[in-house]
């Protein structure tokens, strides 16, 4: 699987990712729409984006009883996207019914990947209010195992994660991987950047990056440098 960047187009409205991607041409990036975006606009954004020719990772992150996620999976993967994923807390059972659902009749299906822990939950939160009792780190990996042996293909995580994600679960389970910035940028809100030079070296299969692209003076070359940083060595 090649690797590759996927912007976050955190936007509020239609009008400002149609304006944002206008600037590409007929370069198209892979994005990411989250729940803003989803829940401003609904199933439409998605059906128009991918007329334009992008590649969609539908960041809805879905938690529920198991019959509930199959159903909606079903439904996500009428849209014809290329990624989504859900939250591993959910169940081995939960995640199990999202990869039947997600299944389209001629079995294809986007990519399904598994939140594991939040990064703002830290170690701290996690024993003491969700009583979960092992390492920050235990978790993550137990419920990236969960998430391989349910049958999805791949993980959200750090791309400090990545090198353990892909000792346990085998190499070919992606790692898909934010917290990225530039040598040379500010890491606004993310505890733990990495840049996408060293994402590559440890081994993320795909980085998503928004900020440093979305507020660039040229969003276009950040998105290139990116690419070249990331991708660029390995064509
Ligand atoms: O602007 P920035 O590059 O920080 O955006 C990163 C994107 O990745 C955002 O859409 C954010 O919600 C998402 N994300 C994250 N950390 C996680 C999971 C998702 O930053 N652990």
């Amino acid at each position: 699987m090649g690797k590759d960047v996927i912007i976050a187009c955190d936007f509020s409205s239609t009008g400002q990712v149609m304006d944002f991607l206008d600037l590409f041409g007929e370069e198209k990036p892979f994005v990411k729409i989250g729940m803003e975006l989803f829940y401003a606009e609904g199933p439409e954004i998605v059906r128009r984006i991918k007329e334009r020719g992008h590649k969609i990772f539908l960041d809805l992150k879905l938690h529920d009883i198991p019959n509930t996620v199959k159903k909606a999976m079903k439904v996500l993967s009428l849209l014809n996207i290329d990624m989504t994923n859900l939250h591993a807390a959910g169940s081995s059972a939960m995640m199990q019914a999202a990869v039947e659902g997600l299944t389209r009749p001629d079995v294809t299906r986007p990519i399904l990947l598994a939140v594991t822990m939040l990064t703002s939950i830290d170690e701290a939160t996690m024993q003491k209010e969700l009583l979960i009792g092992s390492s920050l780190s235990d978790t993550v990996m137990t419920y990236a195992k969960n998430a391989a042996s349910a049958g999805l293909d791949g993980v959200v995580c750090s791309p400090h994660e990545s090198p353990q994600v892909h000792a346990s679960c085998g190499p070919n389970f992606l790692t898909v991987t934010p917290g990225v910035r530039f040598a040379d940028s500010s890491a606004g809100d993310q505890a733990r950047v990495t840049t996408p030079a060293e994402a590559r070296k440890l081994g993320s299969d795909y980085i998503v990056v928004g900020r440093p692209i979305t507020q660039a003076d040229d969003p276009v070359e950040a998105y290139r440098r990116c690419m070249n940083e990331f991708v660029g060595g390995l064509l």
